[in-house]
């Protein structure tokens, strides 16, 4: 399976990587993860060049790694600085090292070229989680568990892109019968999509309840942002019937965001990033562990269904597939990607790069 290899991806949690080796395979490579001294965080190829051990299993002697095996020794610009026995390092022993930033808690990798790592191309697209000045007192914070799925990542963006599956897999948490029948509304600008939906005047979902505390109806939202192939924001809340829809309006109300980061493993494995945001309790304890373990119960919900199918997926029993009105965002979605995909292809194989054209 072909992935975009030219952005940022999520590796790992900030806390995650410290002064021993983490290992970790992104996009079917196998990557190992530290920090240095100096609290920089690094990411070279899991390898040693002399007979493949992986180096997560040597040991950090300073800032550099040294393998496991017969002591051949990189430092972290994957430089090959010793190799025991001998004067000299063999010419050219080097590991690949992999552009890494750290933004938003997490240590973010770069497949691609090199020469394109950038970090004005980071994910900056939730002023909620952070403004100029640090992160957002207006906004409570909670991160979600690390989460491994064995599906695809595509099936979880597409996952992402769909407001209707909520009635039907969370009937527990987000789902309210009432939003079934009110239709889906699909936009894109450039590579970004927006699936939306707006109920009104109708009974809060489960989890919403919980903290509305609402004595009758509600006017309840989901937007759902879609940066391909990657990385998915959704908005989502309620109100009084009859609220102001826009930004301050939903701000006034119970107001959540979801940010979710899928890091493709290998074709069929995700590593799967996520956090909250929250608009109300901002100091409570209590409905902090509350809310986790409901959004947690609720994407658990998804990871059981996306396994299945795609466990499903590769079974002969079924060759065609049903299409559905809900299904706009996730056919965008699929097409964009593909079409992201084979842009990188064409422009790698004929010298130039997405990046140096847009
Ligand atoms: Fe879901």
């Amino acid at each position: 399976m072909a992935f975009l290899r030219n952005t940022w991806y999520v590796a790992a949690r900030s806390g995650e990587v410290g002064r021993q080796c983490l290992a970790r395979k992104i996009l079917g490579e196998p990557v190992m993860l530290y920090r240095t001294a100096a609290g920089q965080p690094v990411a070279l190829l899991d390898r040693c060049p002399h007979r493949l051990l992986p180096l997560s299993m040597g040991t950090l002697q300073g800032d550099a790694i040294e393998c496991g095996y017969h002591g051949l020794t990189f430092d972290s610009t994957g430089q090959c600085i010793r190799a025991p026995g001998q004067e000299r390092v063999p010419l050219g022993t080097a590991v690949r090292v992999y552009p890494v930033a750290e933004h938003m808690g997490m240590v973010w990798i770069w497949p691609g070229d090199p020469a394109l790592a950038d970090r004005s191309k980071l994910f900056d697209q939730l002023p909620q989680w952070a403004n100029a000045r640090g992160p957002n007192p207006q906004w409570a914070l909670l991160e979600g568990p690390l989460t491994y799925v064995k599906s695809n990542y595509l099936l979880l963006s597409e996952n992402l892109v769909d407001p209707a599956h909520v009635v039907y897999v969370h009937k527990r948490s987000l789902g309210s019968p009432a939003m079934a029948n009110i239709p889906i509304e699909t936009s894109q600008q450039g590579d970004t999509l927006l699936v939306s939906r707006w109920t009104p005047n109708a009974p809060a979902s489960p989890i919403l309840q919980r903290y509305g505390k609402w004595a009758g109806n509600v006017d309840r939202w989901q937007y759902y942002w879609m940066y391909p192939p990657h990385i998915a924001v959704v908005d989502f809340g309620a109100g009084l019937p009859g609220m102001d829809r826009s930004n301050a309006g939903r701000d006034a109300a119970i107001r959540l965001f979801t940010a979710h980061f899928m890091t493709p493993e290998t074709a069929t494995t995700t590593h799967y990033f996520w956090f909250v945001l929250r608009n109300f309790a901002l100091g409570d304890r209590a409905v902090a562990s509350d809310l986790i373990e409901q959004v947690t119960m609720t994407f658990m919900e998804d990871k059981a269904i996306l396994e299945a199918i795609e466990d499903a997926e590769v079974e002969p029993f079924v060759t065609s597939r049903v299409k559905l009105a809900v299904d706009a965002g996730s056919v965008r979605l699929r097409h964009t990607v593909e079409q992201m995909i084979s842009e990188e292809e064409a422009l790698r194989t004929s010298g130039r790069t997405r990046a140096a054209v847009t």
